[in-house]
């Protein structure tokens, strides 16, 4: 498939990579609002075109699927103007600033006969995969932590004044939506739909959220999330059983994982080596669904896609965190 890029950070260089060791994709087409850096972009892998007109990159008759990796408060735009020129979309996470704009792009896509999906690394990977099979195995669940704590050095950015996209509202910024959907995503993709949800976050200056504690309840546990831009974490994750503990490392991409039997206290690792470029596992997926039109399995993602969005809007909405998208 003829591929399209919008935004040329290290992410969309990093899917290129992973979209063509899946063999499914070439790179065909790089937009950016600089020309000279939308051609540099296409030079460096190789592809033909290079835009920085956006509306006539989507009017591009060779291009079939476009990977958006602009800011989060773009991505609505973005998307909507490829999927109303019939490409199929693969949507940086977190895809839209809320289900508003979901429920809108979802409706184009489908009117218009595509794919939309969110690029979530995380569990399209085998040892995510690993991790859903052995959960039986340490009996009724009891609770679960899962986090994704980093430090930006975007935040020192931040902290000298300036507004980096990502910490602010004006952008869809914070840190749940940019980091606390993997472990939300994680727990959804594991124990479904949570029956509440409560944020504490840790408001920084224009009301963004630097950091926070998610709390997703479920029948019989919750699951704590914790998320944060401003601060470092090395913990584990952890899901506690009944019978046993699962422990793995981190939420994206998971690479060690242990289970541990309470009644015998063996240990057994149970995770496989995964590919460096762990993008690699959606782009193969997305490219799967769309060549065998897997109506099913497209269902699936985009149902988990609409609860994780659901979740973080409502968690954002508690606290008061808007952004321009939502008034
Ligand atoms: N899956 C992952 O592991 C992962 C990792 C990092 C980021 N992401 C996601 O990827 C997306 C991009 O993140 P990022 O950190 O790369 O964002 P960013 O640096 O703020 O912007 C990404 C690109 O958008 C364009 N851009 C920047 N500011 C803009 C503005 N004010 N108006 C219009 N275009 C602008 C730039 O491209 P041009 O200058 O070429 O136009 C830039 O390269 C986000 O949704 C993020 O959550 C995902």
């Amino acid at each position: 498939m003829r591929l399209g890029t919008v935004g040329t950070n290290w992410i969309t260089a990093s899917f290129i990579e992973a979209a063509h060791l899946s063999g499914k994709f070439t790179l065909h087409s790089v937009y950016s609002r600089s020309l000279e850096k939308a051609r540099a972009f296409a030079d460096r892998f190789g592809a033909p075109n290079a835009y920085d007109n956006i509306e006539e990159m989507a009017k591009a008759p060779d291009i079939d699927v476009v990977y958006i990796a602009s800011p989060n408060a773009l991505h609505y735009a973005h998307a909507k103007l490829f999927l109303e020129n019939g490409k199929h979309v693969i949507c940086e996470k977190p895809i839209f600033s809320n289900m508003k704009e979901w429920e809108a792009a979802f409706a184009s896509a489908e009117a218009n006969g595509v794919y939309l999906f969110e690029a979530i690394r995380n569990i399209h990977a085998p040892n995510f995969k690993r991790l859903k099979d052995r959960i039986k195995d340490i009996g009724t669940v009891r609770g679960a932590v899962f986090h994704l704590m980093q430090y930006s050095s975007r935040y020192d950015a931040f902290k000298n004044g300036e507004e980096p996209n990502v910490f602010t509202r004006k952008f869809s910024g914070g840190a749940l939506v940019d980091l606390g959907v993997y472990p939300t995503y994680l727990a959804v993709a594991l124990f479904g739909e949570p029956k509440k949800v409560s944020y504490h976050p840790i408001l920084l200056r224009g009301g963004v959220d630097g950091g926070g504690t998610l709390v997703l309840d479920y029948d019989g546990f919750v699951v704590t999330v914790l998320c944060s831009k401003i601060a470092d974490a090395g913990l584990a994750c952890e899901i506690h059983g009944e019978d046993g503990t699962i422990a793995f490392d981190k939420v994206a991409p998971i690479s060690t994982l242990t289970l541990k039997e309470r009644k015998t206290g063996k240990t057994e690792a149970f995770h496989v080596e995964q590919h460096e470029q762990d993008m690699v596992y959606e782009a193969e997926e997305f490219a799967r669904i769309i060549e065998s039109a897997d109506q099913s399995g497209y269902e699936a993602l985009k149902a988990l896609s609409r609860t994780v969005l659901t979740i973080t809007e409502t968690a954002r909405k508690q606290n008061g965190i808007l952004f321009p998208a939502d008034e």
